[in-house]
């Protein structure tokens, strides 16, 4: 079995962190599913296609259970190859640029970033697992944050709590599926380029950069890489570990 064998799919995969995933896996082999809320992840795919690889677009809410629960008739075949599974796609609201205190956020908006970070993220782990048992290979990746680790000053509450939890997560279900070849492991970065960065103040960025040892953000790419190598054979030993991305800004 090698990578064209393995579909790859990837959560918020129309922008950002999640196409450059998406296109480093394409090049290294994998067919690629790009799932996203968004339209224009059809454009993403489309341009991975371009570049010659193989790769489709579902458009979705990776918090509505009744859509992930469809997505085997929708995928097919590729649902069978299914090897990898990116959970990605993360929201982090801000009002003018900044977040909101705990004693100002409204229930709904506490609900949603819970629903679309964290309960995502096990809706479509629990869908694939019996495909991934079935092969007894798999790798499954969730994008936490620098915030599950330290208090942040730019990201809301509860842009914490759901990364934090998805790190609770990804070590249990590492303990259920390592018997059966299946990793999990967590990919936290620090401050990378997007367009959920651009949505801060750029006095609020400007601080943050100010504390990275490398002297600079991220890159999506850069980002990219590290989950290319989780989900590659080379990382088969690495299980319920998280993978800080920060330029040095977190140390643990
Ligand atoms: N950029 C950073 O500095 C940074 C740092 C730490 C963690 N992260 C995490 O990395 C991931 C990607 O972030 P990004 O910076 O590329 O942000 P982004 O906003 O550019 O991209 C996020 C993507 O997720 C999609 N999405 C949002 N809600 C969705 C839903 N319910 N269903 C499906 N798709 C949905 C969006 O449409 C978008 O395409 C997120 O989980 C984010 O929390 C980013």
């Amino acid at each position: 079995m090698d990578n064209r064998d393995r579909v790859a799919l990837v959560t918020g995969a129309a922008r950002g962190i999640g196409a450059s995933i998406a296109r480093k896996l394409a090049s290294v082999g994998h067919p690629v599913v790009l799932a996203d809320v968004l339209a224009s992840v059809e454009d993403t795919a489309a341009a991975i296609r371009a570049e010659g690889y193989q790769a489709q677009a579902v458009q979705l809410d990776v918090s509505d259970e009744a859509s992930v629960a469809d997505l085997p008739q929708r995928l097919g075949g590729w649902w069978s190859d299914l090897g990898v599974i990116v959970n990605n796609a993360g929201i982090s609201p801000k009002v003018e640029g900044r977040k909101r205190l705990v004693e100002d956020i409204p229930l709904d908006e506490w609900q949603r970033v819970i629903s679309v970070n964290l309960t995502g993220p096990f809706l479509l782990s629990r869908r694939a697992i019996p495909a991934l048992k079935r092969r007894r290979w798999g790798r499954i990746v969730m994008m936490t944050s620098q915030a599950a680790h330290t208090p942040s000053s730019i990201t809301g509450a509860y842009y914490g709590a759901s990364k934090s939890g998805l790190m609770g997560f990804a070590r249990t279900l590492a303990l259920e599926l390592g018997p059966f070849g299946v990793t999990v492991n967590s990919v936290a970065p620090g401050r990378i380029k997007s367009e959920m960065v651009a949505g801060s103040t750029q006095a609020a960025n400007e601080a943050f950069v100010a504390s990275i040892p490398v002297g600079r953000m991220g890159e999506p790419n850069e980002v990219a890489e590290v989950v290319s190598f989780l989900a590659s054979d080379a990382a088969a030993y690495l299980t319920g570990a998280t993978l800080d991305v920060t330029g040095g800004s977190y140390m643990p």
